[in-house]
C-alpha cells in the first residue's frame, strides 16, 4: 500500500520506517526543511537504538522517503496517518490539537481516490470525529474514512514494540477501512497478533486510559515503596509477590523517582481534563498526577537528607538525566526538578549522561556536563542516580568511591544493592528498601 506519514516526530518515524519494513510504500511528511534534509541525508533527529539502520535501509531500497510536499504524499496515497504533535495546552493541561486539525485541513484539499485517514498522534476522544467534519467541510466530495490507531510505542523499544507489540486497536466503523488496515498490518496479524477493532471513541479512549493505567501501577508501588521505607520492607520484593499475581503482573511496578516523558505527564493530564469536563471525573488519576509531581520534587530531600540534611556548599554527582535509559528524551524527566532543587539548597552539581547531555545543556542552568562516571564522581560529596542506563549498572563503585570527597550514594532507580553498595564503602539510599 501507499502511505502517507504526516509529521515526523517520534512517532511518525518510527511507525514511517516500520511500515516501510512490512513492504509498503511510505513518504514521510514534515513541515521543517531542515529536518526533511537531515532525513534525506541519512541523519535521523531522534535517538532510538535501530532506528538509523532501518531507515537507511528502506530509505535504499525505495520503500521510504522524506519530503516537504505534503500534497503530492496524500494524492498518491491509500491511507495518510497524522502522526503531529499534541502538546499539553499551556494553562489548562487540554491536549492542543491545532496542528492534527491544521493536518486534517491540509490533508481534505489534496485527496484523491478513496483514503484512510488515520490518526496516530495520542488524541482526546472525539478528535476523529471533528477531523471527519473538518475533512468534509473543506472537500465535500471527498471519499474517505477517518479511523483512530493509536500508538503503544516506548521510547528506546520502539521498534520491538510496533513490530512485536501486544496487540493493535483499530477504531472505525467502515468496512472498507477495516480492510485497509488488516492490509497495512497484515504481517502481524500472520504473526496472531491479536486486533481490536472498535469504534473510533473506544479506540481513542483505550489509548489514554491505558497510558492512565500505567501510571497509576507506577505511582501505586512508589507510594508503596515510600511506606517500605518506614516499616522496613522491600519494595523490590513487595513488587514481586504481588506481580507474580497473574490479575496484577510484575510490569511497570518499578519504584524510582515519579514517571516522566513525553507520554504520561501529559496524557493523564489531558484525560483528567476530558473527565471533567464530561462530568465524570478520574478522581484516581487526578490523585496520580499530584502525587507524581510531588514525588518528583521530594527525591531531592532524599539526596539531602542523606547528606547529613545539608548540600550547601557539596557537590552534587548526577548519572542520567533523561526522563528514561535509551533516549535523549528530557521531557518532563525527574531530573528537572530535582537538579534545580539541589541547587537552590545550594549544591553545584555536575552530570552526566549517555545521550541527553545536548538537550540537557539547554534546559539547566550551571550545571557542568562531563564525559563519563568516573569524571563526574571526582570530588564530589554525593553521587546520585537517577537514570538506570545500562552502562551504570556495572560501574567499579571501589573505584567511584575514591575518587570521591565523601562516600555517600544515592541510588533512585534501586539498580545496587545495599550489600555492593556497603562493600565499596558506601553510606547508601535507595527507594524504598532498607538502607
Ligand atoms: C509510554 C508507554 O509505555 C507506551 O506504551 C506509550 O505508547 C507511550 O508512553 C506513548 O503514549 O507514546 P514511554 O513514555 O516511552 O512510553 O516510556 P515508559 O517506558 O512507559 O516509561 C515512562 C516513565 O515511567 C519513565 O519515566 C520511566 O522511568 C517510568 N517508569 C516506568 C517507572 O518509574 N517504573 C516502571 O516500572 C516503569
Amino acid at each position: 500500500m501507499r502511505v502517507a506519514m504526516i509529521g515526523t516526530g517520534y512517532v511518525g518515524l518510527v511507525s514511517g520506517a516500520c511500515f516501510a519494513d512490512f513492504g509498503h510504500e511510505v513518504t514521510c511528511v514534515d513541515k521543517d526543511a531542515e529536518k526533511v534534509e537531515t532525513l534525506k541525508s541519512g541523519g535521523i533527529p531522534i535517538y532510538e537504538p535501530g532506528l538509523d539502520m532501518l531507515v537507511a535501509r528502506n530509505a535504499r531500497e525505495g520503500r521510504l522517503s522524506f519530503t516537504q510536499d505534503l500534497a503530492e504524499a496524500v494524492r498518491s496515497a491509500d491511507a495518510v496517518f497524522i502522526a503531529v504533535g499534541t502538546p499539553s495546552r499551556r494553562g489548562d493541561g487540554f491536549a492542543d490539537l491545532s496542528y492534527v486539525y491544521a493536518a486534517a485541513k491540509e490533508i481534505a484539499g489534496v485527496l484523491d481516490g478513496y483514503t484512510v485517514v488515520v490518526t496516530k498522534s495520542t488524541v482526546p476522544v472525539g478528535t476523529g470525529d471533528e477531523v471527519e467534519r473538518i475533512i468534509r467541510e473543506t472537500r465535500a466530495d471527498a471519499d474517505f474514512s477517518v479511523v483512530s490507531n493509536p500508538e503503544f510505542l516506548r521510547e528506546g523499544a520502539a521498534i520491538d514494540d510496533f513490530k512485536r507489540p501486544d496487540r493493535v486497536v483499530v477504531g472505525t466503523d467502515d468496512d472498507r477501512a477495516r480492510a485497509s488496515m488488516n492490509e497495512l498490518y497484515r504481517p502481524l496479524f500472520l504473526n496472531e497478533t491479536p486486533i481490536v477493532f472498535t469504534s473510533r471513541r473506544t479506540s481513542e479512549l483505550i489509548k489514554y486510559a491505558a497510558n492512565a493505567f500505567l501510571a497509576m501501577k507506577i505511582t501505586f508501588i512508589n507510594e508503596i515503596a515510600d511506606l517500605c521505607e518506614k516499616v522496613g520492607a522491600n519494595v523490590q520484593e513487595v513488587a514481586k509477590g504481588v506481580g507474580l499475581d497473574q490479575r496484577i503482573g510484575g510490569k511497570f511496578l518499578h519504584a524510582g523517582p515519579g514517571y516522566g516523558g513525553s507520554c504520561f505527564p501529559k496524557d493523564t493530564l489531558a484525560l483528567t481534563r476530558t473527565a471533567q469536563e464530561n462530568d465524570a471525573p478520574l478522581r484516581l488519576i487526578e490523585t496520580v498526577v499530584e502525587v507524581n509531581d510531588a514525588r518528583k520534587r521530594a527525591m531531592a530531600d532524599k539526596v539531602i537528607a542523606a547528606c547529613d540534611g545539608d548540600v550547601k556548599g557539596k557537590t552534587v554527582a548526577v548519572l542520567g538525566v533523561t526522563f528514561k535509559p535509551n533516549t535523549d528524551d528530557m521531557r518532563d524527566a525527574p531530573s528537572l526538578e530535582i537538579i534545580p532543587a539541589l541547587q537552590r539548597a545550594g549544591a553545584t552539581v555536575r552530570a552526566f549522561d549517555p545521550a541527553g547531555t545536548v538537550e540537557a545543556e539547554k534546559l539547566f542552568d550551571n550545571v557542568e556536563f562531563v564525559s563519563g562516571p568516573y569524571f563526574c564522581a571526582e570530588g564530589a560529596d554525593v553521587l546520585v542516580i537517577i537514570t538506570e542506563w545500562n552502562e551504570f549498572r556495572a560501574l567499579d563503585l571501589k573505584r567511584l568511591k575514591s575518587m570521591m570527597k565523601a562516600p555517600v550514594l544515592v541510588d533512585l532507580r534501586n539498580i545496587y544493592t545495599l550489600e555492593e553498595a556497603n562493600n565499596a564503602g558506601f553510606a547508601y539510599t535507595s527507594v524504598g528498601r532498607p538502607n
